[in-house]
Order: C-alpha cells, then sequence, then structure tokens
C-alpha cells in the first residue's frame, strides 16, 4: 500500500507533539506541526518526568486534533502512525504509544515505534530532500551525543558517542552555573556573543582522540572558574564564550576527522543543539571546499513530531510496522546500527 499520509507523535521529554506528512515520490512535506513545549519544568530546572507526563496526557488529544485539523486531512486518510517509543521517558513515552496504539487499532491502520534519534537523523530531508546517505552525522541533543556514518538510511555505524554528559547537557549545566533558566543551550549562546575569546582558556577533552568525546571534565572546569572569579557576574559573558569555544572545537574536530577518514562529502548536525549557529557555521568553514554541511531549521532540530513521522514514513514504505505489544525504552541502540566503519582509502 503506498504511504500518502503519516501522523507523527512525539512525547519523549517536555514537548508534546503532533505533525502530519504527505510523501510524495521526490519529497515529503510537512502539512501541519504543533509542537507545545511544557514550561513547567523551567521553575524546577530540568524536566520532573512525573510533571511531564501529566502534562503530556493533559495535552496529546487537542495537540494530535489540531495537527489533523490544519493540516486538512481526516483520520480515514492516515496510512500509518509514527510514534516515538524510545529513548526517553518511560511515562512520558507511554502516553504518546498508547494514544497512536488506539489511533492505529481503531482505524485498522499500521503504527510504527520510531526511535528518537533517528528521528533526528530525518529531520533535514523535511527541508532539503537532496540530503542522502552516504553521510557523517553529527546528532547532539540533551541526552546524546553521537557521531555516525550513514552509509545509508536505516545502516548506521557509530564511530563515537560521549563518555559521561551530553552535549546539550553541558550547555545546560553551565547555563545553570552562570545563573540562567533551563534549558540553556540558546542563552549560552547568546552570552558567547558578547565574550571575550581568550579570557577563559578552557580544555577541550579528548580532542585528539579518536571520536568519542568526554563533557563533564569540562563543566567541572567551568565550575572552577566561577568560583575562582571575585564577580562572576560581570565576566558571564567571557565564561560562556570559553565554555562554547572549547565545546565546539571538540565537536568540529571530530566531525572533520570523521569526514576525511570517511572521505564523506557531506555533513549534518542534528538535535536540539544543532540550533547552536556558531556551532554549524565552525563547522561549515571548518570543512570549506571539502563537504557542504546541512542543518535543519531550529524548529525541526529541537523535539518534533515531523521528524519522528518522516523517519517512520521511510520504515512504513518499507512494509515495516509494530505490533500492539510495543513498549516504550529509556535507553537502546538505533535500529540498524552496525559494527566498524568501512575505511576508505
Ligand atoms: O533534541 P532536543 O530538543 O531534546 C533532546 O532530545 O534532548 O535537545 C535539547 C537540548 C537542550 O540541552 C538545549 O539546551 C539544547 O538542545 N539547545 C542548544 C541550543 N538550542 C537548544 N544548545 C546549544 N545552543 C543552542 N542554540
Ligand atoms: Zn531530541
Amino acid at each position: 500500500m503506498a504511504i500518502r499520509h503519516v501522523l507523527g507523535i512525539e512525547t519523549s521529554c517536555d514537548e508534546t507533539s503532533a505533525a502530519v506528512l504527505r510523501v510524495e515520490e521526490d519529497r515529503t512535506a510537512v502539512r501541519s506541526l504543533v509542537i507545545l513545549s511544557q514550561d513547567i519544568h523551567r521553575v524546577f530546572g530540568g524536566v520532573v518526568p512525573e510533571l511531564a507526563s501529566r502534562e503530556h496526557l493533559r495535552t496529546i488529544g487537542p495537540v494530535v486534533e489540531r495537527a489533523l485539523a490544519e493540516a486538512g486531512v481526516g483520520l480515514s486518510q492516515l496510512d500509518g502512525i509514527a510514534v516515538t517509543a524510545g529513548p526517553g521517558l518511560i511515562g512520558a513515552l507511554l502516553v504518546g504509544l498508547m494514544y497512536g496504539k488506539g489511533l492505529a487499532f481503531g482505524l485498522g491502520k499500521p503504527l510504527l515505534g520510531v526511535h528518537h534519534l533517528e528521528g533526528h537523523l530525518f529531520a533535514p530531508t523535511l527541508e532539503d530532500p537532496t540530503l542522502q546517505p552516504p553521510f557523517i552525522a553529527l546528532l547532539v541533543s540533551g541526552g546524546h551525543t553521537l557521531l555516525l556514518d550513514v552509509e545509508d538510511w536505516g545502516r548506521y555505524h557509530r564511530l563515537g558517542e560521549t563518555q559521561d554528559d551530553a552535549a546539550g547537557e553541558a550547555f545546560d549545566k553551565v547555563g545553570t552555573l552562570l545563573g540562567l533558566d533551563y534549558p540553556a543551550g540558546a542563552q549560552v549562546e547568546r552570552l558567547a556573543r558578547e565574550g571575550r575569546p581568550g579570557r577563559f582558556d578552557f580544555p577541550r577533552p579528548m580532542l585528539r582522540e579518536g571520536y568519542d568525546f568526554s563533557f563533564s571534565g569540562l563543566k567541572t572546569a567551568v565550575l572552577r572558574a566561577v568560583r575562582a572569579c571575585s564577580d562572576p557576574g560581570a565576566d558571564r559573558a567571557n565564561l560562556a564564550r570559553g565554555f562554547q569555544d572549547a565545546i565546539i572545537e571538540v565537536l568540529v574536530e571530530k566531525t572533520a576527522r570523521a569526514v576525511r577518514d570517511l572521505g564523506r562529502e557531506t555533513a549534518m548536525i542534528g538535535g536540539g543543539v544543532a540550533c547552536n549557529r556558531t556551532l554549524a557555521f565552525a563547522l561549515a568553514k571548518r570543512l570549506e571546499g571539502a563537504a557542504r554541511v546541512v542543518v535543519a531549521s531550529p524548529r525541526l532540530n529541537t523535539d518534533n513530531a515531523a521528524m519522528i513521522a518522516a523517519a517512520g514514513a521511510w520504515r512504513l514504505a518499507r512494509g515495516e510496522h509494530s505490533g500492539m505489544d510495543l513498549e516504550p525504552f529509556d535507553s537502546g541502540p538505533l535500529p540498524g546500527l552496525v559494527g566498524n566503519p568501512p575505511r576508505s582509502g
């Protein structure tokens, strides 16, 4: 059966999102995308799982209805339902999963459980259909930092990942040290623009070692610097600048190494931290003449259901579907993750 209209549902963390895609031969159009961000967690400086689940429960129905109405697509026109199955907060995932299962069962349409990171991988294709494997992918979010060689859709080689904190987590923790609200990534980037380069020279962890990352030492170095400052308020922008320069240098170095080692001509950045323009610009500059850099717009990089529907549509079109026994998972590898990458040359 041809897959034309796919409903996507994403509730893995603190965004309740639904989207409708229309799949064409050569491109996929986002007919609607509704993202409801849960503000309540700001007060607590991080996501409170139980509150997240309750908010999802309250809003999932209206969010899905609104996505269908904006798309002008009725339930009977849907050809499949793609829902994030993990990784994420179990209670939060369960809300989207149960809703998706209910719809799929009631309508007699195929259901597909999507891996959240595969959603981030597909996000840029919604704006740039020319993004096709092979390419190097740097997935950087609040929960993950993963460097992949995408040999083909559904065939991913893990090159490296973080040994401790995720890149977004490091941005958020440093933001807290600087007195910023959670999530702090975008505010740290804004502050860093006003900072003086070199005022703080923080370590670049594991810069020369392989493809793995480690950010907890960098975070501790920022903490020490904040404590040592007589007036941290006055140095806030300089601290943000020092931290951002360090983390971006590491991310860029490893991604560029992967592009070179594997001889790829395209690199994509995905996940919430891909909203960081300074990072995208630094990578594009570093790879100038060697590879092009593809980054989706911020709305598609932060958690959203359109990317889940995009990954789901690809798998549904291959005839895959999930059973009604589909369960949420808090961690787990991407489907199609294979061993070591082929070395070029
Ligand atoms: O992918 P995402 O929306 O949620 C997860 O799957 O985790 O990523 C959220 C993360 C947060 O840590 C947030 O601070 C970070 O993305 N982020 C940024 C920027 N915008 C969002 N980090 C750095 N610079 C930004 N401009
Ligand atoms: Zn995400």
